[in-house]
């Protein structure tokens, strides 16, 4: 079989493919903030009437929000896979004779609750009593919980397509989405038991799969999915996450380099990771993981999560650079605190971006400039008679 190079990991890996084209200038990307997500499923109604409200689609949620450590749509779908593979094996490496990857078919049951688990913690809550939460550095909690929004992650090796034996899934050459062709499909799911992260579904109406599209026709406009334009948590930044620092500048005043996401995810200052990267399909939905939660859930949610250690990640081990990362988000510095005030500031896609001491701002594809805020609001005072509780 093939070898694929696997930045995530580290190494190279089996992947039944020849490697295409290995960076494009453009590649569909995210992060999200799970520090800011509330659950409240703003993301997961906005993609659910907008890609899959029609007969058939009824339990397809392209776009869901679980409460971890307890929730999963499919019911636990990230565990039972992680126990199949082998210490440090890519879902291809662990493919049983005759597949190409290793999966499985979540049956009804598990398909029925997306909501399962929301809200539960870890831990048990003591009733009637005050919950001491004086901790010393280095110690977490121990109830805790929080919110994982999922969706397709346009990987840049993808289960799916490797799967499907008709070819009917594709990556596109203009921006790495993901897209699945219904014309060629044949129903035979293979797609459906391949991606670990369950996205690809079957629709019992038309007798063929679909799978999440990455909003491309707002894409190809130069706007960012709904998902992240509908999010009132301000969790996400979308954009092109190949764009490296040294990149040229777009057009008109705006400056070359980096894409806001790509700083967060391939800068020194790594503040962005990929979820469960040891499947081995190279996601681009990062993650800047909650500064709360015991490094050691998120060592195994976050990193390859194997006794070897890259030395691209900062700190000796997978839970020390865990525990940097937390400390990074908890306390960004004043670049990713300026990137954060791009997360939700405009509808637009944002290419290149700039952050000074006052402001940060962002521009388009185009090289227009589609945000321009200050790190602090400015503080109006209105004239006249004030109001008052009297
Ligand atoms: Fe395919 Fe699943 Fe990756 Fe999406 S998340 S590209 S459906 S393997
Ligand atoms: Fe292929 Fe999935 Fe259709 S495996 S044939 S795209 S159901």
């Amino acid at each position: 079989m093939p070898q694929v190079e696997n930045p995530q990991l580290g190494r190279s890996h089996d992947y039944p493919y020849e490697p295409r084209e290995e960076e494009r200038d453009y590649h569909w990307g995210m992060v999200v903030n799970t520090n800011r997500c509330i659950n409240c499923n703003t993301c997961s109604f906005a993609c659910k009437s907008t890609w899959t409200s029609g007969k058939g689609e009824e339990y397809m949620w392209w776009m869901n929000v679980e409460t971890e450590p307890y929730g999963g749509y499919p019911m636990g779908w990230d565990m039972r896979l992680l126990d199949d593979l082998d210490s440090g094996q890519t879902i291809y490496e662990a493919a049983e004779s005759g597949e190409q990857v290793r999966g499985y078919i979540a049956d009804k049951e598990e398909w029925e609750y997306p909501a399962l688990g929301d809200d539960q913690v870890h831990g048990e809550y003591p009733t009637g009593e005050v919950v001491e939460s004086d901790l010393d550095e280095g110690e977490y909690h121990d109830i805790w919980q929080f919110y994982l929004p999922r969706l397709c992650n346009h990987c840049k090796n993808p289960a799916c397509l490797a799967a499907c034996p008709r070819q009917a899934i594709y990556k596109r050459e203009e921006d790495g989405i993901v897209l699945l062709d219904q014309e060629r499909c044949r129903g035979y799911r293979r797609c459906v038991k391949g991606c670990p992260y369950h996205k690809p579904m079957y629709n019992p109406e038309t007798g063929v799969s679909e799978k999440p599209v990455g909003c491309y026709p707002r894409i190809e406009e130069g706007f960012v999915p709904r998902c992240v334009s509908s999010c009132i948590g301000k969790t996400r930044l979308h954009g092109n996450i190949n764009r490296g620092p040294d990149a040229p500048s777009p057009g008109g005043d705006a400056p070359g380099g980096r894409s806001p996401i790509n700083y967060l995810v391939h800068s020194d200052e790594k503040v962005a990771l990929p979820l469960y990267p040891q499947f081995g399909t190279r996601p681009q939905v990062f993650y800047m993981p909650p500064y709360h939660v015991p490094p050691e859930f998120l060592t195994q949610m976050f990193t390859p999560n194997t006794d070897e250690k890259r030395n691209d990640w900062p700190g000796d081990t997978y839970r020390e650079s865990i525990e940097i990362v937390q400390e990074r988000v908890r306390n960004p510095s004043h670049h990713v605190l300026g990137i954060l005030q791009l997360f939700g500031a405009t509808t637009k896609l944002i290419e290149t971006y700039e952050v000074t001491d006052e402001r940060v701002r962002g521009w388009d594809r185009n090289g227009e400039k589609v945000a321009d805020l200050p790190f602090e609001e400015e503080l109006e005072v209105r004239e006249g008679e004030q109001w008052t509780n009297q």
